[in-house]
């Protein structure tokens, strides 16, 4: 499966919803997810996201974004077509610690 991971906190390009397959991108309130049950691990999206947000669970590391992926994919409303970014995204790409200090 393919993960959405910090980077997308604040930002939300959406991008990676207009290409998506299967539509199994999820919208919360300052970031999405994908359903790593839903996701058919195509790979579309990971190239298409200006924050370099989405990630292969095969890289290292990726059990705890899997493990946030499906939690939060199960919360919140599916999302299909691409809107606006945040207002704060391009300020905000790339910043650290956004987990802990912007996440909503
Ligand atoms: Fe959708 Fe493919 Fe990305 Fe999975 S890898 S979320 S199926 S675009
Ligand atoms: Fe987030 Fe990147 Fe999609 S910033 S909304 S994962 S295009």
């Amino acid at each position: 499966t393919y993960v959405v991971t910090d980077n997308c906190i604040g930002c939300k390009y959406t991008d990676c919803v207009s290409v998506c397959p299967v539509d199994c991108f999820y919208e919360g309130e300052n970031m999405l997810v994908i359903d790593p049950d839903e996701c058919i691990d195509c790979g579309v999206c990971e190239p298409e996201c200006p924050a370099d947000a989405i990630r292969a669970d095969t890289e290292g590391g990726m059990e705890k974004w899997v493990a946030f992926n499906a939690k939060y994919a199960a919360l919140w409303p599916v999302i299909t077509e691409a809107k606006e970014p945040l207002p704060e995204a391009d300020a905000l790409d790339g910043q650290s610690d956004k987990l802990e200090t912007l996440f909503s």
